[in-house]
């Protein structure tokens, strides 16, 4: 077969790359997969809704009250059930934003470092993907956003809580990012699938806001990676156009899980309210794991489930998780989430303790190790 140059072109993630290198006796801190047991009620719904024979072509933007439950949940940010779609994942929602909005020619203002698919995704629609910096405290950095618009700038990438920083969008940075997109009339398109995750601070979602397309997911939010499900929200007539895309992507999302799913929405917060109050207790182990090696460093972080520290060892990222793989660590090099991220790990903590603990012993023996 020949496959067509953007496919040939398009990287293979630096995430699965490292995954793939994970033998069964490793210690695997390198994906961003919950491993909490998704709630009762979207298990029993999934059951039973498939039992029942709902195993069937659905509506392309996903059953009508599953879109309303999503709805009510972000009623105050002026949502309703027109302005939702559900979509066959997070990933696939973005692939489909991009596909609806990106001509061959646009550029992409993406985040570095962020997450690995919105490069490759501009690329595939014939786009070109510009990374802009964040801040040493994980904030965008407008200048350098204002420095990077052209004329061809058709879309910014935000993703806050961040994969891979584990950050959360500050009200400052929030407001300058909107006003300039709003001035220069560039489509936000922000990936909120952590929302959930916030433990210091708050989450500030672009939901309301004009020319924004928001992405979330059931993914990370109900512990469900291999259901598939994610939504996105936005304009009336953006769902509408975006509908059209996912038509011819995917023609609609998993009936049965979109049930599961919906049997759940009543009680999520008392769930996540759980899942939280873990995921927290693991950030404090590894953040103060991490912060006793000499040559790392890290701030606690305040969402998501991902340590990014920094390290000061003359090595780079790449090189640092290939020694810590051969010695049966696997995590993330901060290279692979783009140039800015060189320096830097990433360790996801949607792990046990007992293995976030045997993974920080490997890392403080290579460490040491690496100084001496
Ligand atoms: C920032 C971010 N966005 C989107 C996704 C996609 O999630 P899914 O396709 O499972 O919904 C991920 C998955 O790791 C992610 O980290």
């Amino acid at each position: 077969m020949r496959i067509s140059d953007r496919l040939r072109n398009a990287p293979v993630s630096g995430i699965r790359k490292m995954f793939d290198l994970a033998s069964s006796d490793s210690v695997n801190l390198s994906l961003g997969e919950p491993d909490v047991r998704p709630p009762e009620e979207a298990l029993k719904g999934m059951n039973d809704a498939a039992m029942k024979g709902m195993n069937g072509y659905g509506p392309t933007p996903g059953i009508m009250p599953l879109r309303e439950a999503v709805a009510s949940r972000y009623a105050e940010h002026g949502i309703a059930a027109e302005n939702v779609m559900i979509t066959p994942s997070g990933t696939t929602a973005l692939m489909m934003i991009t596909q609806s909005i990106v001509n061959p020619g646009d550029e992409t203002l993406i985040p570095s470092p962020g997450f690995v698919v919105y490069g490759p995704h501009t690329a595939l629609a014939g786009g070109k993907a510009i990374e802009y910096r964040l801040t040493d405290d994980f904030q965008p950095d407008t200048d350098d956003i204002q420095r990077k618009i052209t004329k061809n700038t058709k879309a910014v990438f935000l993703n806050f809580p961040s994969n891979p920083t584990g950050g959360v969008l500050g009200e400052e940075a929030f407001k300058a990012v909107r006003d300039i997109a709003a001035d220069k009339d560039i489509t936000i398109i922000s990936d909120e699938v952590y929302e959930p995750f916030v433990y210091g601070g708050k989450h500030r979602t672009f939901m309301a806001e004009d020319n924004t397309v928001v992405v979330n997911g059931f993914s990370k939010m109900m512990a469900v990676t291999g259901w598939r499900l994610g939504f996105i929200t936005a304009g009336k007539e953006a769902i509408v156009d975006i509908t059209k895309m996912a038509y011819h992507m995917c023609a609609c999302p998993n009936t049965p899980a979109q049930h599961g799913i919906l049997g759940a929405m009543p009680s999520v917060n008392a769930y996540l309210d759980d899942v939280r109050s873990i995921y927290r207790k693991r950030r404090d182990l590894i953040t103060s794991r991490i912060n006793s090696i000499d040559g790392m460093r890290m701030e606690a972080p305040k969402g998501a489930f991902y340590a990014f520290p920094e390290f000061s060892y003359d090595v780079t990222s790449e090189e640092f998780a290939m020694r810590l793989a051969k010695n049966g660590l696997i995590c993330v090099p901060g290279s692979a989430f783009g140039a800015y991220g060189e320096g830097h790990l990433r360790f996801s903590y949607a792990a046990d303790e007992d293995k976030i603990s045997r993974g920080m012993d490997i890392l403080e023996n290579i460490a040491k190790e690496m100084r001496s």
